[in-house]
């Protein structure tokens, strides 16, 4: 495994690959490496020659009252973690290297970009795409694999992809979980004391709602009802939103079928926690 620190590298050793028919696997992170991330790696090693992943904290998708500079660093760590995972080459650019100058461009899909962690964080995705779209020019031609966690950023990324008709496979995974079945995360190392426990909340919610659903209950509005519920009645939690959304376009599902998905939000103590899951997901956890 080799790390690369700059742009002008990264690029040539990557065309030489794909010169030499090579397929490239690339996974972007912000670091702070956890099992849900090397089970992407581990998909991209399975499916293509070279597998190319990216940890860069990106500035661009913080807001100032954010938690960019606390943001869990650990690079160490993270080399550990690709070279167990099976990853062949490291990009580690530093801010300087990705940002020279001020960026004058940004990537917006406006109208998914609103809804959901949008309206709680007017600009991350913004910031999200932007890099990505930016990443996507520096790694080029490749299948590129994001979790299924972030679910609206997954969706944002295959929009931008398929507009801009980017050169890239985006594969989505599943979740990884905890045994308790709170989503991996990096910021669940934020939460303190009883805050680990009550977190698996929204995990619980979901699975309320799935079994609902399983029960024959198809309005939207009774299973959101229901988890918003589950989520008040953990006192160290507070809730941001609960829906059923139309998985291609993040809209609001009224009667529901099992091509929906659930997502959920809610803060526990400073931490803002999000999951989802498929309504056709027969997985208890
Ligand atoms: O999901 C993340 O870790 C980040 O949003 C990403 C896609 C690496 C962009 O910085």
């Amino acid at each position: 495994m080799i790390t690369v620190t700059t742009i002008a590298e990264l690029r040539v050793l990557l065309d030489a690959h794909r010169g030499n028919g090579h397929s490239v696997g690339f996974v972007p992170t912000m670091g702070y490496l956890h099992d849900g991330h090397a089970s992407l790696m581990r998909a991209a090693r399975v499916e293509n020659d070279v597998v190319v992943t990216s940890i860069f904290v990106n500035p661009l998708q913080f807001a100032e009252d954010e938690d960019l500079s606390d943001y869990p660093r650990d690079l160490e760590r993270d080399l550990q973690v690709c070279d167990e995972a099976g990853a062949d080459v490291i990009f580690a650019p530093t801010a300087d290297e990705m940002y020279s100058r001020p960026m004058s461009t940004v990537v917006e899909v406006p109208e998914m970009a609103k809804r959901w962690e949008g309206a709680s964080r007017p600009t991350h995705f913004a910031g999200v795409a932007t890099v990505v779209a930016k990443l996507f020019s520096i790694v080029g031609t490749c299948s590129a694999y994001f979790g299924e966690k972030d679910f609206q950023q997954l969706r944002i990324i295959t929009t931008m992809v398929e507009d801009l008709s980017f050169p890239i496979r985006v594969v989505g995974c599943p979740i990884r979980r905890e045994d308790d079945g709170l989503a991996m995360s990096s910021r669940n190392i934020y939460l303190e004391g009883d805050q680990r426990a009550a977190a698996t909340v929204l995990n619980r919610a979901l699975r309320a709602a799935i079994g609902a659903f399983h029960n024959g209950e198809t309005d939207g509005a009774v299973l959101s009802q229901l988890m918003a519920s589950e989520v008040t009645a953990e006192p160290l939690a507070a809730l941001d939103y609960a829906a059923v959304v139309r998985s291609d376009d993040l809209t609001t599902a009224r009667t529901v079928d099992d091509t929906n998905r659930l997502i959920i939000a809610a803060d526990v103590g400073a931490t803002r926690l999000i999951d989802n899951m498929g309504l056709g997901s027969t997985t208890p956890l």
